[in-house]
């Protein structure tokens, strides 16, 4: 892929604090005066509402016919005017919450792995992330600020999140020689956390 930009996309079980960190970066790359920009998955667009939809609980069909549908939010949030291959290439710092390694890890529960790499393999060679940032906590803390917040999802259940992290970190392990995979311990203080995060990211740019 010819790119200018920077591609980082961060991940985590739900509640590790990616939107907190996303948004630090985020005004570390202004400080810098480096053009970043905020993004997400699912994303905004009409597969992305149509998948909140799912997970929200309003509207209702198999988790295998949802599987896909990420990976469809997926190739259009890459592929799309102003999407992130358009980002890319006018040099932007691309800050994602959540990527395709969350679909390895969400999706694991139900599908089998190896499809759902393979329906991710055309986003993978499109728009590879030069870094991917995992937020690791406990599912135990995870659900207590989930539980915080008053709204609870589709995959928002404590075992289902201790199984969603440790799918995370199988992904790591085979995934290791092929994607940058750093994994930051999310429960640290959020202004040391960030800290953290800059300084091993500036080793990037
Ligand atoms: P998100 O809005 O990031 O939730 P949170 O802020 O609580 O982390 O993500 C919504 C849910 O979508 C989350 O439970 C994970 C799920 N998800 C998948 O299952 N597969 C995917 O590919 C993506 C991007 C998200």
């Amino acid at each position: 892929m010819d790119k200018k930009g920077i591609f980082i996309a961060f991940e985590g079980i739900d509640g590790s604090g990616k939107t907190t960190q996303i948004k630090k970066l985020f005004e570390a790359f202004k400080d810098m005066g480096r053009d970043a920009v905020m993004t997400r998955e699912p994303t905004d667009g009409d597969i992305g509402k149509l998948l909140r939809s799912y997970l929200v609980g309003e509207k209702k069909a198999d988790i295998r016919a949802i599987a896909p549908l990420f990976a469809a939010d997926r190739l259009d949030h890459i592929t799309s005017k102003g999407g992130i291959l358009d980002l890319l290439d006018e040099g932007k710092a691309v800050l994602c919450d959540r990527y395709y390694l969350s679909s390895y890890a969400y999706q694991a529960l139900d599908c089998d792995i190896d499809w759902v790499i393979e329906m991710n393999s055309m986003a993978r060679e499109l728009a590879k992330p030069d870094i991917h940032i995992f937020l690791d906590v406990p599912a135990e803390i995870s659900m207590s600020r989930v539980e915080s917040r008053g709204e609870t999802e589709l995959f928002e259940q404590l075992d289902r999140q201790k199984r969603v992290r440790e799918n995370f970190f199988k992904m790591f392990e085979r995934f290791c020689d092929s994607e940058s995979i750093l994994v930051f311990d999310g429960t640290k203080a959020p202004d040391i956390l960030a800290q953290e995060i800059l300084e091993a990211v500036r080793k990037y740019l």
